[in-house]
């Protein structure tokens, strides 16, 4: 288990940890917290999925995670609650993991910010440490300080007046607001390996304003032996931001790379390889392909650019790698149009609906582009992924022989005149496929995410086509005897 050195060190015989959100990042947070020997309540307003994370399940698919569930359930040392207010007031840490999505105009939405600083604020019975992990704009913590000031303030003033007094803890009429701290803690977890990047992150950022806030947070983070960066609060908000940024930079890089390279007849992966082996460089990141979704790349960008655009800073830079990333989707249909020369009428096999492997997450997953491009188009579609069907039907209904999920690659590749290959899952790079082309109508391939090797693709008797591997041209391909 991940956590076999933490272990020695524990949170045992100390104040309880709240966790706010149980989200991707707040409840791989907790459960690591809780593998680390603490007490967490993983708090959340959502009835349903406190209710389900009581009885055991987990609430969405992350390795490793169902196993720790279980075990921290049992333990005691992961408590779900609804009860936010007295959650919070019986910790002296509280991480804030609440979701920051985007509005209509790029920046963040703080809203779930704001309405947490407010509650923590009317349930602050003494000394809090108030972590902000979710991902935020440089100077939220500032807000969230001033917030909790105003709010607990105000709730003073009234306690006794119109008998609103502390919801929980004791009622401090007439008493200072108890002093607290606010840090900022950004989560670099990366979904399908959030529990693993937990208890072994390349690094630990910590901004802090106070020796109390600095000396509880080493404590927490110690036991993992891993660098602690400490910085103050506006800092660490933008390394956040600045890594998820120069990441999706990297992935646009390259991707206008593997277009040029199709231009030239070069090849992307030898590139990424002859570049990234510059230790400048560096390998990760470079692979070429659909473009990157999920729903902190595409957001963190766009909030990224509205804050530069606020505080007059000229984001060009992150503009191109944004406009890079959106055509990502048109060069790959276009790739399928080529193939196929007509939608209309046409079956259609997609292979992975997540925005990346081991994970069921489907927002701003490439593939729902793909998937509403081709049926606007008039394709029927046949699609398979092993873990983000579920979440897919919610988006894209199945309508029989319009659109098909099927159990397995294989049954999806049934009939079909063309598989996409949208999201690399390792069970794809294994399927037989003599077995996948023998079920096609027509065996034409089209790999959003260089998984596949061409030259045995070709081998096989398929049309294959990927993404900047320009000089493997594909071999021409014939209709299967017998078939329409
Ligand atoms: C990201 C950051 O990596 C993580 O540190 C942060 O805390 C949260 O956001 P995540 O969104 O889970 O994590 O996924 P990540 O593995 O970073 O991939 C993001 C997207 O980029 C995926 O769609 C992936 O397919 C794509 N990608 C990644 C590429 O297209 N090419 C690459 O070389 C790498």
């Amino acid at each position: 288990m991940p956590a076999a050195r933490a272990r020695k060190v524990s949170g045992r015989g100390r104040d309880p940890i709240v966790v706010l959100g149980m989200g991707h990042v707040g409840l791989p947070t907790a459960l690591g917290l809780a593998e680390l020997g603490w007490t967490v309540f993983g708090a959340d307003d959502a009835a349903d999925k406190i209710e389900r994370l009581k009885t055991g399940e987990a609430t969405f698919y992350e390795p490793a995670m169902q196993e720790l569930l279980t075990k921290h359930l049992a333990s005691g040392n992961f408590r779900p609650t609804r009860d936010v207010d007295a959650a919070i007031a019986g910790s002296k840490i509280i991480f804030v993991c609440v979701g920051t999505p985007q509005r209509d105009d790029g920046a963040a939405d703080l809203s779930q910010i704001e309405a947490v600083a407010r509650t923590i604020a009317l349930n602050l019975n003494g000394y809090k440490l108030v972590v902000e992990k979710s991902t935020v704009p440089a100077s939220t913590a500032e807000r969230i300080k001033r917030t909790i000031e105003r709010y607990a303030r105000t709730d003073s003033a009234a306690n006794g007046r119109n008998g609103r007094a502390h919801r929980n803890g004791k009622a401090r009429e007439g008493q200072p607001t108890p002093r607290f701290d606010v840090a900022s803690n950004p989560e670099f977890l990366q979904e399908g390996k959030a529990i693993e990047d937990f208890f072994h992150p390349d690094r630990i950022v910590i901004g802090v304003e106070s020796d109390d806030a600095r000396a509880l947070l080493e404590d927490l983070y110690r036991p993992l032996g891993r660098p602690i960066v400490v910085t103050d609060l506006a800092t660490a908000e933008l390394i956040k931001h600045s890594a998820n940024a120069f990441l999706s930079t990297k992935i646009s890089f390259i991707n206008m790379i593997s277009d040029l390279c199709e231009a030239v007849g070069a090849d992307v992966e030898s590139v990424a390889r002859g570049i990234g082996l510059d230790p400048r460089i560096g390998l990760q990141f470079l692979k070429a392909g659909i473009g990157f979704g999920g729903y902190c790349f595409p957001k963190d960008l766009r909030a990224l650019i509205h804050l530069g655009e606020e505080h007059g800073v000229p984001c060009g830079i992150l503009r191109g790698v944004e406009d890079v990333n959106l055509r990502r989707v048109d060069v790959f249909l276009e790739k399928v149009r080529h193939a196929l020369w007509v939608m209309r009428g046409k079956t259609i096999a997609v292979l992975g609906l997540a925005f990346k492997p081991l994970t069921d997450d489907i927002r701003e997953a490439p593939a729902l582009r793909v998937v509403e491009e081709l049926i606007k188009e008039g394709a029927s579609v046949r699609l398979y992924d092993p873990e983000a069907m579920s979440n897919s039907q919610q988006v894209f209904p199945e309508a029989p022989g319009r659109v098909d999920y099927c159990r397995s690659a294989y049954e999806a590749a049934r009939g079909a005149h063309a598989l996409l290959l949208v999201t690399e899952w390792d069970e794809f790079r294994k399927l037989n496929w003599n077995k996948i082309r023998d079920a096609m109508e027509v065996p034409v391939v089209v790999d959003g995410r260089n998984l596949l090797d061409p030259a045995a693709m070709h081998e096989a008797g398929f049309e294959y086509s990927s993404m900047g591997r320009g000089t493997r041209r594909a071999a021409p391909v014939a209709v299967r005897a017998g078939r329409r």
